[in-house]
């Protein structure tokens, strides 16, 4: 797992942004896994603001959101579907038909965490997957016991995941307590993970992912076997590293070799 450590916010959602943009140029009609919560905004902000400052374009590019609340409607303001439309598909050049978030509302949700699977299937597969993490180490709606080979299925959040984002509903508002989520298998056979974590409230989460046993305790701690994974923290979600000096010369002897073989 790569291991990146920047200043701050912002730094992470701009170098998040350039991960998918050399994507984006080497493969215009790529396959991106997304994500939502308030880790992500940022960078969807940067791509936004590259679409319009320099034409970077999604035309080509097919989406599918890692989870949704089980019950809601894409049009109910707290769903994932509404959340993405406002904080990003509504603002790029991408075809609305080829985003897909996971159907809260589904008739027959089993059958449509199935079709879910076999839509990213037929699709060629995720080529870059962005994740964020729960304070609990989750990643999607996989909560610690998730079975670390788990296709997208019906999860139950745990009391700390429904507390952590109650302050996205109004004090009348019914908070969903089940949600469809892309498994961890799914998750796994993504091309390039990007996950980003911000802020002192995720630091004992990355140190787990990074530092922990490989364990359902920390869904996130599979990445360690990951072939492809890049972590971006900010310095206060990297406060729990054992060492996070080792990271920032791994990253320094990077750019120095790259910029040696003319890369950058
Ligand atoms: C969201 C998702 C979750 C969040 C995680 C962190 O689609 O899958 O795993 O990434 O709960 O949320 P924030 O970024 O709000 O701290």
């Amino acid at each position: 797992m790569k291991v990146v450590i920047l200043e701050d916010a912002n730094e992470v959602a701009r170098y998040g942004a350039d991960i998918f943009e050399r994507q984006l140029a080497h493969k215009a009609d790529s396959v991106f896994g997304l994500a939502t919560g308030s880790t992500p905004v940022a960078l969807y902000r940067e791509l936004i603001e590259r679409h319009q400052r320099e034409s970077l374009s999604f035309a080509g590019v097919t989406t599918f959101n890692l989870d949704e609340y089980l019950g809601l409607p894409p049009e109910h303001p707290q769903s994932y579907r509404y959340f993405m439309q406002q904080h990003l598909f509504d603002h790029i050049d991408i075809r609305p038909e080829s985003t897909f978030v996971p159907s809260g509302d589904a008739d027959h949700p089993i059958e449509a965490c199935d079709e879910y699977e076999a839509r990213i299937r037929n699709a060629g597969g995720i080529d870059v997957q962005l994740l964020g993490i729960g304070r609990n180490g989750h990643i999607g709606f996989n909560e610690p016991t998730s079975c670390l080979t788990s296709r997208t299925r019906i999860k139950t959040l745990t009391r700390e995941t429904i507390d952590d984002n109650a302050r996205f509903f109004g004090p009348d508002e019914e908070q969903p307590h089940l949600s469809i989520t892309m498994g961890i298998g799914t998750i796994m056979e993504s091309r390039l993970v990007v996950l980003l974590a911000t802020g002192a409230s995720k630091a004992q989460a990355v140190k787990a992912m990074v530092e922990g046993p490989v364990s359902a305790w920390c869904p996130a701690s599979i990445l360690q076997m990951h072939p492809s994974t890049v972590l971006i923290v900010d310095e206060a979600a990297a406060g729990g590293l054992s060492n996070p000096e080792f990271f920032k010369h791994i990253e320094r002897e990077n750019q120095a070799l790259l910029t040696r073989l003319g890369m950058v």
